[in-house]
């Protein structure tokens, strides 16, 4: 899975314009899932230019509640009905900047899931847990939160994101080393629940993924894919990530 985060980027036009130009360019990609997460307000457009294609359209976030008084929220049921297949939830933006927690995630995730919308959960350490050795006890914590209420025969259906926060949007990607190192921990606590169902659980690598450097990271042995943010805004050089892919 190659999946582009496009954050707080593009209008619904700026949104069509890229989607023209990408569409032609993934269109061989075989045995890639290309997927791309528009802001909320692109998610109908995107949905619309990409049926019938081999690009998927997810969101960056949902609320956990299906309905109810939450202002300016988006639910799960919302989503569907606009044939949206995913949604990034736990992304550490939403987590540093608009106080996601983990309480919240152990609701979203399951209730993606049950809503029939594949999750991508975002993990991953600051530069300062590194540095003092507490990587591996981060991944832990938001790794066993974030998938404590999904039933054991579900679990590897969860697509999990490693993001060093360091990494994103710095340039400074994670060596292949860290990477690999950090993503079959990953998948080893996922194992700790069901060895077989963390063989089927896709761990995707993000933090300054760009079209010379993807290649390397997803020859990784624990890497199933990258979540792409800076480098997925441009259609000729997300396609170039997708075919390093293939
Ligand atoms: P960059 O690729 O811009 O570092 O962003 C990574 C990211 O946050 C994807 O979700």
């Amino acid at each position: 899975m190659i999946a582009g985060n496009w954050k707080l980027h593009k209008t619904v036009a700026e949104a069509e314009a890229y989607i023209q130009a990408l569409l032609p360019r993934v269109s061989t990609a075989d045995g890639v899932e290309v997927v791309i997460c528009p802001a909320y307000l692109a998610l109908q457009a995107m949905v619309d230019s990409t049926r019938g294609s081999r690009v998927a359209v997810y969101a960056q976030n949902m609320h956990q509640a299906p309905e109810g008084a939450f202002t300016g929220e988006v639910s799960a049921p919302m989503l569907c009905e606009l044939d949206v297949g995913g949604v990034i939830l736990g992304h550490s933006e939403r987590r540093e900047l608009f106080g996601e927690t983990d309480r919240a995630l152990q609701l979203k995730v399951p209730a993606a899931l049950e809503a029939g919308l594949q999750p991508i959960l975002c993990v991953g350490e600051t530069e300062d847990e590194r540095d003092r050795g507490d990587t591996e006890r981060k991944l832990r914590h938001q790794v066993q939160e974030g998938l404590a209420k999904v039933p054991i025969e579900r679990l590897g259906e969860i697509v999990i994101a490693y993001e060093p926060i360091w990494a994103i949007g710095t340039g400074r990607v994670a060596t292949p080393a860290q990477a690999q190192e950090a993503m079959a921990f990953v998948r080893a606590l996922v194992a700790d629940r069901s060895r077989a169902e963390a063989d089927k659980t896709r761990v995707l690598y993000g933090g300054s993924v760009k079209p010379d450097n993807a290649a390397e990271l997803l020859a990784l042995p624990d890497v199933d894919g990258a979540l792409v943010g800076g480098a997925s805004l441009d259609a000729e050089s997300f396609a170039t990530i997708v075919a390093a892919a293939g």
